[in-house]
């Protein structure tokens, strides 16, 4: 049973497979976090909670003189502001624009099969009803008149529990949130590192893992988006968690806008964690009546290391995330003309490119930015979305149509949320533009931010965009944004409401995105942002596979994708071979080792072929053949990490069908050495039992998996090797 509610211990203990989570109401009727971790069967666990006279830890004024009973020092799950805990806290809710403090006590509870859903927010999902069940715990503020709901969707499979929050004005005054949390975490005991997933364009998702001191570690974003600079997701870990052993616990953020993570190390040795909405210049006014939804945080627990928890969340995005006819299916290789011609195509040169393409066994040509308006750099034209005649004469349909002949797929890029000031859009509607009056608008790769918080503005995108979709056979959307946003001004809110803009316009992006979703099922939308800059679980509800990055480097995407494998599959990741000298750092490996790297993804081409050579162009119709036959392992296996690329000498990961049957083997020397020595690598997820053939030698599953697999000779800068293991 994922839920158990006992009425007497007035504890509610959920159940995954692998996990407990314990909450009790106290005498007082607050709500202590009393559990999060291994299973757990049947126990009441408050006798952990061993109340301490710690001093200066003030005391609710019904413990009377019980100077041990303190908000500061309990584990509590859903800590509040202004009531004696000083620790960082969840909420912050003003009432008719004073701080009267929170003060949250339970009230109800309810419980139901199947998942609950945020109405115009992304969220995790149980298309049968019987995979997950909700909790729903409503707390109240009766001075306030605030009603907060904690909402929890366990799914026992995949060892993974989601939280969100309703907050409720049931007051007849307006009042003000100003922090939202989704979710907190307390976690009495322990010695814990942190891991953080940093970057910049052109190299996100770095893996950083740290001790977490006392006092607050916090990181986040405050650019709008989820950002490139920091992914909202952070693993918590005993210090000495490795790939496979060892306690971690994950949250996740599904949400693409600005978002905090803090993790404090209280007096007492406490770890505390939260996430949600980032509360810097957060404002929503909550009239009364009205209701506010957090976003959900995705929580998980292994106690196998981090790879254990990568698997639970790789299960739980991509059967319960993802939607649409692309979730499971392979997805089309494509050849996105970017780094083959920047701007500088025409409908003539993109043919040649499909032709050439065609014969190499490519599915689909995806055109890149640069066929609109009178775009010829990125200094013009975003918002209107209207076929540049000179580049495409008679507008889409030929091209499209010709592509199809090759019997090809066509796809389009599109950067919506966008405009140029050299635009028809920008001199036409100037007001639609976020822009602070009376100032000049920060200006980032020359564009503007267009205010989609505003219904005119998603019915402009949504008709112009539409009419160019429906004007061709267009199967594949390339949704882009170039930039962070800055200058939180809308023409439509009251003063009073500015500081909900930032989160209106993440809803206005949901809303946008849900429209065409549901008018163009059959198209594959792909996520971008200045490549990796937006790859969050909110845009994988739209989008099912995210640019990973616009750095290409076969070499540099080691570490980008061993950092992006944490939380997001395979299938999430786009990834594509390009030319070399790589345009981004000037690096030549091997058409095989881009290949080799590029098929851990959603496989494509980002290259000229017509420069390739005669025996350049076989290898990529080997590879594409390759590809095919291994799309199930590396789609749908379970995904192992065996090497750190920033500590070691070569990048190993592997892909075991869930069976066990079949398995690929990849690695990829980073650095050459002189005379090196032999690489010994573990393999996992094999039958221990079982006999696997590798090149027609047979090895058992326990003789792969304990001594390893023995590669003589590694001694070439970015060798790669692929080894496909299959049973006997
Ligand atoms: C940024 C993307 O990441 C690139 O792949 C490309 O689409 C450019 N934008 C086009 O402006």
């Amino acid at each position: 049973m994922p839920i158990i509610v006992n009425e007497k211990d007035k504890t509610f203990t959920l159940q995954t497979k692998n996990t407990s989570y314990q909450l009790k109401v106290d005498r007082h009727g607050f709500l202590l976090h009393l559990y999060y971790g291994s299973k757990v069967e049947d126990q009441n666990l408050d006798y952990l909670v061993i109340p301490v006279d710690r001093g200066f830890s003030g005391n609710p004024y019904e413990a009377g003189e019980d100077r041990a009973y303190s908000l500061d020092t309990l584990p509590l799950e859903y800590p509040t502001d202004g009531v004696g805990d000083y620790r960082i806290n969840a909420v912050l809710v003003l009432s008719g624009g004073a701080n009267k403090a929170v003060d949250l006590r339970f009230h109800s509870f309810k419980q139901k099969m199947g998942k609950y859903q945020l109405p115009g927010q992304p969220a995790l999902y149980d298309e049968t009803g019987q995979e997950a069940e909700t909790l729903e715990i409503v707390l109240k503020d009766s001075l306030l008149g605030l009603e907060v709901t904690l909402l929890y969707g366990i799914f026992p499979a995949d060892d993974i529990i989601t939280r969100a929050i309703l907050f409720c004005n049931a007051s007849s005054l307006e009042l003000n949130i100003c922090r939202a949390k989704s979710a907190s975490l307390d976690i009495p005991y322990g010695e814990w590192d942190f891991v953080h997933f940093h970057g910049r364009h052109n190299m996100e998702r770095i893996f950083e893992r740290n001790s977490l001191p006392h006092g607050i570690t916090s990181f986040g974003s405050r650019r709008g988006t989820s950002s490139h600079q920091h992914n909202p997701f952070i693993i918590i870990c005993d210090k000495k968690t490795t790939e496979f052993t060892g306690i971690c616990y994950g949250m996740n953020l599904v949400y693409s806008g600005s978002f905090k993570a803090e993790a404090e190390i209280d007096q007492t040795g406490l770890l505390r964690l939260n996430m949600g909405i980032n509360d810097d210049g957060f404002n929503w006014r909550l009239k009364p009546g009205e209701i506010f939804m957090t976003p959900e945080a995705v929580l998980s627990f292994s106690k196998e290391g981090f790879s254990k928890l990568s698997h639970n969340y790789h299960n739980v995005y991509r059967n319960c995330l993802c939607r649409g006819s692309y979730k499971q299916c392979r997805r089309p290789i494509v050849i996105n003309n970017w780094e083959a011609t920047y701007f500088d195509f025409d409908s003539k040169k993109l043919l040649e490119i499909a032709k050439e393409a065609a014969l190499l066994g490519i599915d689909m040509l995806v055109m890149d930015d640069g066929w609109f308006g009178k775009r010829s750099n990125d200094k013009s034209s975003l918002g209107d979305w209207v076929v540049n005649d000179e580049k495409l004469p008679g507008g889409l349909k030929p091209l499209v149509d010709s592509i199809d002949g090759l019997g090809m797929k066509f796809g389009i890029w599109f950067e919506p949320e966008m405009v140029s000031e050299d635009s028809d859009l920008c001199r036409n509607h100037p007001d639609w533009v976020l822009k602070v009056p009376g100032r000049e608008p920060v200006r980032s790769r020359s564009q503007l931010v267009l205010d989609i918080s505003r219904e005119d503005v998603r019915d402009y995108l949504i008709k112009s965009i539409s009419k160019v979709l429906d004007s061709a056979n267009i199967e594949y959307v390339k949704w882009d944004m170039n930039r962070s946003i800055s200058d939180w001004f809308s023409n439509k809110l009251p003063d009073e409401q500015q500081g909900e803009l930032m989160h209106r316009y993440v809803l206005g992006l949901y809303s946008l995105l849900e429209h065409f979703v549901q008018k163009y099922p059959h198209i594959l939308f792909e996520g971008c942002s200045g490549g990796g800059g937006r790859f969050d679980p909110a845009m994988l509800y739209y989008h099912p596979l995210i640019w990973c990055s616009d750095n290409t480097d076969a070499i540099e995407r080691l570490k980008i994708q061993y950092g992006t494998s944490f939380a997001y599959p395979v299938a999430a990741v786009s990834s594509h071979v390009s030319a070399v000298p790589n345009h981004q750092t000037g690096r030549v490996t091997s058409l095989k080792t881009r290949a080799v790297v590029a098929m851990s993804g959603n496989f494509g081409y980002e290259l000229n072929p017509a420069l390739l050579s005669e025996e350049e162009k076989e290898e990529i119709k080997t590879q594409i053949c390759l590809f095919k036959k291994y799309h199930d392992i590396l789609h749908n296996g379970l995904y192992y990490r065996l090497s750190d690329p920033f500590k070691e000498r070569f990048s190993a990961w592997m892909m075991v069908l869930g069976d066990g049957s079949e398995a690929l083997l990849n690695i990829v020397v980073n650095n050459a050495e002189a005379n090196p020595k032999h690489l010994f690598v573990k393999l996992k997820g094999l039958n221990e039992n079982d006999c696997y053939f590798i090149d027609d030698k047979k090895y058992t599953g326990a003789s792969l998996m304990n001594a390893g697999f023995a590669i003589k000779n590694a001694c070439e800068d970015y060798l790669s090797l692929q080894f496909y293991l299959k049973r006997e």
